[in-house]
């Protein structure tokens, strides 16, 4: 047998006990950058498993090197360990001990499938080439988000490719997917105030209506998507708070604003801000208003490398056929991984996770949410052969 078979068979051995791991974690979930009894556990397994050096990077962050016998390239797998602000509802037997608490996106699952890949691995050692390093990050849920922290402390250094993956309730176990290019947007988020004049209702013309002029920026933001920019590059700008008054017969003196942009382009990334500022002055002058603007930058775009996805897809088409794959469509949603893909080529590829005939039909952040526990063997799989051929190549 052929040292990637050895190591599928054995990851099909260990498949109880990463199912295991998975619903120890799930029973214990802790909110972003809180996840200390999370990350002791994860050095802990690891620590049993031997052949790796496990670090810490950051309080609640965990690292493990695996160095193979012979020289090679580095190859970083990273896992993301957080839960989520969520009451769980799901009625499973192993559910959150912990109140408010909730591994609702099956970032559990992606630890203990991570966990599955290091221990199949290490207990070959002996007979890998180059080094694995296994990325346990914290607070993918809360930006700033834990990636860059761990970047700062330095787990990417000399990385020559990093893979990372999604469980997905809304695709049946049995799929995975990739996509080469964008997968995911940059979530940035703004805040306006408006400073008007506030006044009696019925003496209008002695005020300067900070709603009127609100609901005007509002509109007019926008045309930044449907006019401004070319309808084939992806843009969101949504306002989701405006607030402002306190009564029928009183125009309050200001209103605050804020929302999200999302894009998937850098260039566009930056235009955008401009764009709304112009507006926001422009709407603001003409009424004898003021403003203050504040744009936050959140999370990098996500954007797939070309050659690493087309081994990841060959692999899955190796392992589970060509019906098995399928391809991403890119979402305006968000996820920190892209900041481990600013310094190494890489991907970032979706497990099916979802099974109809068994009720596990919740979208992700749900009270509801579940996971099919078959996806973490699939995952390990996946994980496991792309990363022989990456050390290799
Ligand atoms: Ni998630």
């Amino acid at each position: 047998m052929t040292l990637a078979q050895r190591l599928l068979e054995r990851a099909e051995e260990i498949q109880s006990e990463v199912i295991d791991w998975r619903r120890y974690l799930h029973q214990h979930p802790e909110l972003s950058f809180e996840e200390s009894k999370t990350a002791y556990y994860i050095e802990e397994t690891l620590c049993a498993m031997g052949h790796m050096e496990v670090s810490r990077p950051t309080p609640t962050s965990v690292m493990a090197r695996l160095i193979g016998s012979r020289p090679g390239k580095v190859l970083a797998i990273r896992a993301d360990i957080d839960a989520l602000p969520i009451e769980e509802d799901t009625g499973l037997p192993y559910s959150s001990g912990n109140p408010g608490v909730m591994h609702a996106c099956g970032h559990d699952g992606h630890t203990a499938t991570v966990l599955g890949v290091a221990k199949v691995m290490a207990e070959h050692q002996a007979e890998l080439e180059g080094e694995i390093r296994f990325i346990f990050q914290h607070a993918e849920e809360l930006p700033p988000g834990g990636a860059e922290e761990m970047i700062a402390a330095g787990v990417m250094t000399d990385v020559d490719t990093v893979i990372g993956a999604h469980l997905q309730s809304p695709v049946e176990v049995g799929k995975v997917g990739v996509v080469a290019g964008p997968m995911l947007a940059s979530p940035d988020t703004f805040y306006i105030t408006i400073n008007g004049k506030g006044g009696h209702a019925a003496e209008p013309h002695r005020v300067i209506d900070s709603i009127a002029i609100g609901a005007q920026v509002v509109n007019n933001l926008q045309h930044i998507v449907s006019r401004h920019v070319n309808p084939m590059d992806p843009l969101v700008v949504s306002v989701t708070k405006f607030i402002g008054g306190h009564t029928h017969n009183v125009i309050p003196g200001s209103v605050e604003l804020c929302g999200t942009v999302r894009c998937m382009d850098l260039e566009l990334r930056d235009e955008v801000p401009k764009r709304m500022k112009q507006i926001i002055e422009g709407i603001t002058s003409a009424h004898g208003a003021t403003f203050e603007f504040r744009y936050e930058y959140g999370y990098r775009p996500l954007i797939n490398h070309e050659s690493v996805t087309k081994t990841i897809a060959e692999t899955i088409q190796e392992l589970y056929g060509e019906e098995a794959l399928y391809t991403i469509k890119p979402s305006m949603a968000a996820d920190d991984f892209s900041a481990y893909l600013n310094s190494a080529p890489g991907t970032y590829f979706n497990i099916g996770a979802g099974r109809k005939e068994k009720g596990i039909i919740y979208p992700h952040h749900h009270p509801k949410f579940t996971i099919d526990e078959e996806a973490l063997l699939i995952g390990m799989k996946v994980f496991i052969s792309s990363a022989l051929k990456l050390l290799a190549k």
